[in-house]
């Protein structure tokens, strides 16, 4: 995948007003799953509010390398997915780029390990230097033949099961709280025999289990001393079905912190995807003061959803309470803004894997509150933020999208213009970011 610097200018000064009526787009998790379940499944699936960001059509370009007939998105952001059923998939004849998405090459990675064919993916800089050992190391323990780099990094190079093969069933207890991690060795479940398992040490986001369950794949959840235990046989069939993906909570939360760091206004975002399992930063926010009212609470293609009516607050600095962590760990760059704009000290501890997301999150955010004259101090799983005025300098967003926004959304609240670099992830999961900025009140100029 190209990595061009793009450089985009942020010329706001100090805070304006933030106001509308916004939809954010469709959920990253789920649009994934959408195409890998649809491709799956017997018939035809029906996917609206599918995110058209660069990691989802990765996502989809691999399926389509494997023989899939993907049509979309079409403007409205429908796609229509020809499922060819479990064992529908074939060889793709090039290695898979999977770009930035570390979505995408870790639950494939399940998939791909139950194939009887071999197959190989990569993907950018930022995805090239991710850990693939957490999903390898429990597919070798189900026979895959399947390996990365020597330090555990990409291309992922699996050799498929032999034809008269299959995995083997295991029970695994994650290392970590990893949704990728249990998403993937449950998907490599399919193709085993017998029941496999997987114990959770801390709630992660629950989209597979329901998304295999809206395609009639039975899966079992049960609560263990340990933690949420999922279980699922191997050889069941998925149905075709009609997908409604949620608006995403992550590309929610950018303007959930804008709303509330600016000066004045009232911002209301729809159709937010409100699954418990990722709600963290509205815990969060509405803790350190935030003024955000969750209403229309409805359900849409088994996800619960609602929208938030977001108001200017005074923030107030807060110990982050360790089980909202995994609850709004795609979230913390934005939150980090929130705390650099409240009073007092906002602390964060048990986030170690924010060090290995598309850039090390903490070390990025740091040094780019650091540039902006905020007080901040780094530990091996968080971090301590003083809540101060924002000056402005030039960021390194390190390729990574959510590095890029949150330091948008600073400028709100920053006494000069704040220049961030290596901008062009952003368009992997939030592509229309700067025009939606724009129309609720942020000045960002891109070049
Ligand atoms: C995701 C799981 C999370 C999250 C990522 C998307 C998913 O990662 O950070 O952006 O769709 O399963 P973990 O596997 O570390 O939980």
């Amino acid at each position: 995948m190209s990595q061009a610097n793009k450089t985009l200018t942020i010329t706001t000064g100090l805070a304006g007003k933030v106001s509308g009526d916004i939809t954010v787009p469709g959920d990253k998790s789920c649009s994934h799953r959408s195409i890998m379940f649809g491709s799956l499944a017997e018939g035809t699936t029906h996917v609206s509010g599918f995110l058209p960001g660069q990691d989802c059509l990765a996502t989809m370009n691999a399926f389509k390398a494997m023989g899939i007939k993907i049509e979309g998105p079409d403007a409205q952001q429908n796609v229509v997915i020809h499922g060819k059923g479990l064992h529908g998939l074939t060889a793709p004849t090039h290695a898979l780029d999977i770009g930035n998405s570390g979505t995408t090459i870790r639950l494939m990675s399940g998939l791909l390990a139950g194939q009887k064919f071999s197959s190989e993916m990569a993907g950018d800089n930022s995805l090239n230097k991710r850990p693939m050992k957490r999903v390898v190391d429990p597919l070798k323990l189900m026979g895959a033949n399947i390996s990365a780099a020597e330090n555990g990094t990409p291309p992922v190079i699996c050799q498929g099961v032999k034809a008269n093969e299959t995995l083997t069933a295991i029970h695994y207890d994650l290392p970590m709280a990893s949704a990728q991690v249990k998403s993937c060795v449950l998907l490599a479940g399919m193709y085993a025999n017998g029941v496999t398992s997987v114990t959770e040490p801390g709630i992660t986001r629950d989209h597979t289990e329901r998304m295999l369950t809206a395609f009639g794949y039975p899966v079992t959840v049960e609560d263990t001393p340990i933690g949420k235990k999922v279980s699922i046989e191997g050889g069941h069939k998925l149905t075709a079905c009609d997908i409604q993906v949620p608006g995403d909570i992550s590309s929610a939360t950018f303007f959930m912190v804008a709303g509330l760091i600016a000066k004045e206004g009232e911002l209301t975002i729809r159709n937010v995807g409100m699954n418990p399992t990722r709600i963290g930063s509205i815990n969060i926010l509405k803790q350190m003061n935030g003024d955000l009212t969750v209403t229309n609470e409805r359900m849409a293609g088994g996800e619960p959803v609602a929208d938030i009516v977001v108001k200017s607050s005074q923030l107030r600095g807060i110990d982050i309470e360790e089980r909202d962590v995994p609850l709004a760990i795609d979230e913390f760059p934005a939150i980090f803004i929130a705390a650099a704009c409240a009073n007092g000290t906002t602390r964060l501890r048990g986030a170690e894997e924010l060090r290995v997301k598309e850039s090390d999150r903490i070390q990025a955010m740091a040094d780019g509150l650091k540039e902006l004259d905020i007080d901040c101090t780094v530990f091996d799983d968080g971090i301590d933020i003083v809540g101060g005025q924002l000056t402005s300098g030039t960021i390194h967003s390190h390729d990574d999208h959510r590095i890029a926004m949150s330091f948008a959304i600073s400028s709100l609240r920053a006494s000069g213009e704040i220049k961030i670099l290596e901008c062009d992830n952003v368009a992997t999961s939030f592509p229309n970011f700067v025009i939606l900025a724009n129309q609720v009140g942020l000045t960002l100029k891109q070049g």
